[in-house]
């Protein structure tokens, strides 16, 4: 089962920092459970893993079997919370490199529509050549111009190779149920649709058709995952300490309180980057906001340890680490006896590569801690779908407490929205010719 813990936190925060929290954080949870909080109406996702569409997930299971078996690539378009969940279980379940890997039975998957490189596009194309493909755009608002600009290239791809009605059966569209541009287009032209929940929002839809359909492509057991989110809705339903969505909370708001403004999520798995990078988007879109919030960080160690640790160790005093312990790795790898000994390194010969990491674990937390940087620790079960089921509930659940004890809605985000204007401006979008003027007089054009 999930654990949150802290080291030596009493050097750092109060020590009866949860029995101050208690009372907020009871407030905040009857917010979440009762939907009674800002936000409210993007809440859906707290009874997610038990309130699903089971019609839809047997969709979502058949279209990833149909994709299994006539493509041997899916391009996934989608980009935010219409992206990151489903790389970062696809890359740490299956591997960052799923793509290279040798006699795999699922097809290669394709993350794009999340930028605007047209370098990085056209690397797609041809890594996927002449093979068989399919596309599954995902867009909740269907208008976002990175995703609907990618599908315009890779749409004409598929029509061009497989005729317009060929086309057809190859593309499948996550939207909105009734609105928008992507879902007018879907009924206009017959593709298979699956739905993003109303009462969803992006960065808390990876549990949805949004992150499942990806994720079942790549052979991951969507049953499994969304029984290990369901088990964690039962724990976070509990108005205590025993709920470790509270202890991460509460350890968040004191430090916060305290004058932290950094916190960086840590790991010492390298699959785990896209889920470092599906956290920070979860975090910041929900607490950043109204001059509030912590900024979400992340490092991957040890790398990182070579590089942000010198920052870490002996920079401003300004962040906190919580760190991801996924314990032990899937495979036992024993370092060789070397009977020359010319690297010195006779003394871990024939110990295992996780108790080494294990010592560098201990030895950072130590390091940190004594540089004044407070440690929290989220520890899990280990690599398998149930237990990032659980996570990824975990840290939605905690998010949106954490969002109520800041006093923001955990569950806009506005500020997105000051580039997007900007942009179709520049662009020359109907409707923003006043803007268009304006701003280009300040870029001095
Ligand atoms: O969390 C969010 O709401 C955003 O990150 C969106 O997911 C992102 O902007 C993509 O939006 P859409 O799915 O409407 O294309």
């Amino acid at each position: 089962m999930l654990n949150v813990k802290s080291f030596q936190i009493e050097h750092f925060i109060p020590a009866n920092y949860q029995e101050a929290a208690a009372p907020r954080l009871a407030e905040a949870q009857e917010k979440l459970q009762k939907g009674t909080g800002l936000g409210h109406e993007f809440t859906d996702w707290v009874r997610l893993p038990v309130d699903y569409d089971k019609e839809e997930f047997a969709r979502i299971q058949a279209a990833a079997k149909k994709i299994q078996s006539d493509s041997k690539a899916l391009v996934v378009i989608g980009i935010g919370g219409s992206y990151l969940g489903a790389r970062g279980v696809v890359e740490y379940l299956c591997s960052p490199n799923y793509n290279q890997k040798k006699n795999k039975k699922t097809p290669n998957i394709y993350f794009c529509g999340n930028g605007l490189s047209a370098d990085a596009m056209q690397e797609v194309f041809d890594l996927i050549g002449d093979d068989d493909f399919s596309v599954n755009v995902i867009s909740k608002s269907g208008t976002t111009t990175e995703p609907a600009v990618a599908f315009r290239f890779f749409r004409d791809a598929l029509e061009k190779k497989y005729g317009k009605d060929g086309a057809k059966s190859r593309i499948y569209a996550t939207t909105d149920k009734a609105r928008g541009a992507l879902k007018s287009l879907a009924n206009e032209e017959g593709w298979e649709s699956f739905v993003v929940p109303d009462g969803v929002g992006g960065r808390y839809s990876v549990l949805t058709a949004v992150g499942l359909l990806p994720i079942a492509v790549a052979g991951i057991d969507i049953t499994e995952l969304m029984g290990g989110a369901a088990r964690m809705m039962e724990t976070c339903r509990t108005a205590s300490f025993e709920n470790p969505a509270w202890t991460y909370a509460a350890l968040r708001d004191a430090l916060y309180q305290k004058g932290w403004s950094i916190e960086v999520l840590a790991c010492y798995d390298p699959a785990f980057r896209f889920m470092l990078e599906w956290w920070k988007q979860l975090y910041g879109e929900s607490e950043g906001k109204d001059g509030k919030g912590l900024f979400p960080a992340s490092v991957e160690f040890t790398a990182d340890l070579h590089s942000m640790g010198q920052y870490i160790q002996a920079g401003r005093r300004i962040m906190f680490e919580t760190v991801v312990r996924l314990g032990a790795s899937e495979h036992e790898l024993l370092v060789p006896r070397d009977e020359v000994n010319g690297d010195g390194l006779n003394f871990v010969a024939g110990k295992s590569m996780d108790y080494i990491r294990d010592k560098a674990m201990e030895g950072t937390l130590l390091a940190h801690t004594e540089g004044g940087v407070p440690n929290v620790i989220v520890e899990t079960d280990g690599k398998s779908a149930g237990s990032l089921g659980q996570l990824i509930y975990f840290f939605e659940y905690a998010c949106g407490l954490s969002g109520y004890l800041l006093e923001v809605n955990p569950f806009d985000q506005p500020g997105v929205e000051a580039y997007k204007k900007n942009m179709f401006a520049l662009l020359g979008k109907p409707g923003y010719e006043a803007q268009k003027a304006e701003l280009e007089a300040k870029l001095g054009k």
